[in-house]
């Protein structure tokens, strides 16, 4: 069955020291507690090995925001997979709308990253979503199935079962407006009936798929009692241990 998750994605904040204590916060809140789903954190990458030495990834998975699409060589300022791996991370998110947005990240180019990500044990969180004029023309549902397709259905049953999705509206991520969670199982109930068509109904039913884009603690737990929305990929308010554990606790 797929799995409960809640992922904080970190993006480009806190400095190495406030990173490593935000860190050991979370993990220390996570200490004899029994969530109701998995806990992740992804961090920058300068952040990745000192925070895996302070934490316990029994209980807090950890993970990179990105990661290259060459396996090594003369990319000046590059991470690669491999490198990510040797942290001791375990995850990484992969198609985040700010990397195609300011960085020009294309469907060609997150195959090559999911590739590499596969070859180095790293678990995909894997992220689509349209953005506001799209969702206005009522394009979205097209679009997010193109996302799907253009960069993830060359992979294998086996390859995919592996992937966490996250529907992040780009409307919706740090702009207070969060989908309604209505909106947010609609499109979830979608994917869900896209991946079926192409990998069976058994691949759909084990995919977790996250929503993100505003969530906090006061809207987590609407969100999560929709049927097809598997937990949240969280930016904000995952920079707070007790906004992060409110939404922990959401389930
Ligand atoms: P916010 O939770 O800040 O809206 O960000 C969502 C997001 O982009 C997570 O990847």
């Amino acid at each position: 069955m797929r799995k409960n998750i809640v992922a904080g994605n970190w993006k480009m904040n806190t400095t190495l020291q406030e990173g490593v204590a935000l860190a050991k916060e979370v993990n220390e809140a996570l200490k004899g507690a029994t969530p109701k789903c998995d806990v992740i954190i992804c961090v920058p990458f300068t952040h990745l090995a000192s925070i895996n030495a302070e934490i316990d990834q029994n209980k807090l998975g950890l993970g990179a925001e990105n990661c290259a699409d060459h396996k090594s060589g003369a990319y000046t300022g590059e991470v690669s997979a491999s490198m990510v791996a040797s942290t001791g991370a375990t995850y990484v998110i992969l198609g985040h709308s700010e990397r195609r947005q300011y960085y020009g990240e294309t469907s060609e180019t997150l195959r090559e990253k999911l590739a590499l990500a596969f070859e180095n044990n790293l678990t995909p969180i894997f992220c689509i979503g349209e953005v506001l004029e799209e969702r206005e023309n009522e394009t979205h549902f097209e679009v997010v199935k193109k996302q799907i397709e253009e960069a993830l259905f060359n992979l294998s049953a086996e390859e995919f079962g592996k992937v966490i999705l996250a529907y992040e509206p780009v409307w919706a991520i740090g702009t207070g407006k969060t989908a309604t969670d209505d909106q947010a199982q609609e499109m979830h109930a979608f994917i869900r009936s896209v991946i079926a068509e192409k990998y069976g109904k058994e691949v759909a039913d084990n995919t977790s798929i996250l929503y993100g884009g505003s969530c906090k603690p006061s809207n987590a737990a609407a969100l999560f009692a929709k049927p097809d929305v598997d937990g949240g990929l969280i930016g904000g308010a995952s920079l707070d241990c007790a906004s992060f554990m409110g939404i922990v606790n959401a389930f």
